[in-house]
């Protein structure tokens, strides 16, 4: 097989300015309240992926219960107007917070979509009985804070079977399936889905305008992607946004994914039984299994949601999933050299504590 074109280096050692504040495990407050409890563990949860580092997730903790809510306010009307992306980035961090629940010794009480009368309550989660964690569990939780987004080159080595396998069965454990695409005709479909999508995404200022709005130019902002992290340094990572913004960069955009998707070792797409609120947020908790499965091989993970995003590629890419089936992300896995994590808000900004004996809010 040829040499592959070598994709732009991330600037891996370069720490953020707003940095991670990665939660130690020595530091569960073990003797704690629940809320003490909860509110630690929580830092898991907001490792977790999400659109466009969007983190759309509001918490609330009311003794041995937190709460999940959507934060419709962050999210991306015109690439993301039925709100799947939002609602699988919750499903991932739903999927963090158990894991470390677990983790720590004591069960996870899930109840999703509690009260459909409340589109942004997505689940009700209680600190239960103390219960070993599974040895699945814990290999799991070890990856939470070694997982991020690679954007970058992808060895050429393919991933061992016991490993696909393993990812298929951490997202049937969800309800969610994973295809993997085996032919080369499979390859060259998805491949031409991103393209597509990208030429079609980038005609629509709309869609340019939610891109822009979520690149982070410099390092001290805590959400968005850090320019740093798409692999642009401090002056095109200036001009990045306003690029994205003003003008249509479709053939560019697509011949730069084009590359990328094709020298993919991996390509996948994860798909979902319901196309609907529950079927996202499974869809998140499966992607935030299979990322930690994947990080516990070496593997890392990067995304392509154009062909999601924009309805006619979206359709196409059944042709893989089975018509029973409904897309939700379509991913690359390969092996590479590490990259940095990227800023989060603090789990202060996002959560609030109901004193005991007073209402939830609605
Ligand atoms: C549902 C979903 C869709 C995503 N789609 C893309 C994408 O199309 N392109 C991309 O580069 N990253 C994508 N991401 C990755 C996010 O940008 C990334 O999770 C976020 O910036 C936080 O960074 P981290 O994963 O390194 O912690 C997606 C993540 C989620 C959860």
């Amino acid at each position: 097989m040829g040499k592959r074109a070598r994709l732009p280096t991330l600037m891996e050692s370069r720490p953020f300015p707003i940095m991670l504040n990665t939660p130690h495990i020595t530091d569960f407050p073990r003797t704690g309240s629940p809320e003490e409890q909860l509110r630690f563990l929580l830092r898991y949860a907001i490792l977790a992926p999400s659109s466009h580092n969007s983190q759309p997730w509001l918490w609330q903790i009311e003794g041995d219960e937190v709460t999940l809510r959507a934060d419709f306010k962050r999210a991306m009307p015109n690439l993301d107007p039925n709100h799947r992306e939002l609602i699988m980035s919750c499903g991932a961090a739903l999927q963090h917070l158990c894991l470390a629940i677990r983790a720590f010794g004591y069960a996870a009480l899930v109840h999703t979509l509690p009260d459909r009368s409340q589109p942004d309550l997505l689940a009700r989660v209680r600190l239960s009985a103390p219960r070993p964690a599974t040895a699945n569990d814990e290999l799991l939780f070890r990856f939470i804070t070694k997982r991020h987004t690679h954007r970058g080159h992808f060895e050429d080595k393919p991933l061992p079977c016991e490993l696909l396998n393993a990812l298929q069965q951490q997202c049937e454990f969800e309800g969610a399936a994973l295809h993997f695409a085996q032919t080369s005709e499979d390859r060259d479909s998805i491949v031409g889905l991103v393209e597509r999508g990208d030429l079609i995404q980038n005609r629509d200022p709309g869609s340019r305008r939610d891109i822009a709005d979520w690149i982070a130019p410099t390092e001290n902002r805590p959400d968005g992607i850090p320019a740093s992290a798409l692999g642009l340094g401090d002056l095109m990572g200036h001009i990045a946004p306003l690029a994205q913004r003003y003008l249509d960069r479709g053939e560019v955009i697509a011949a730069r994914d084009k590359k990328i998707a094709s020298n993919a070792p991996v390509l996948a797409v994860l798909s979902t039984s319901e196309d609907t609120p529950q079927g996202w947020l499974a869809a998140g908790q499966a992607l935030g299994r299979l990322l930690l499965r994947a990080r516990a091989e070496g593997v890392w993970a990067s995304f392509f949601s154009q062909p999601i995003q924009v309805n006619e590629p979206w359709f196409q890419l059944r042709h893989m999933t089975g018509v029973h089936h409904f897309p939700q992300l379509v991913f690359r896995l390969g092996y590479a050299d590490p990259v940095a994590a990227t800023p989060r808000r603090s789990v202060d900004e996002v959560t609030t504590v109901v004193p005991i004996g007073e209402p939830i809010e609605a």
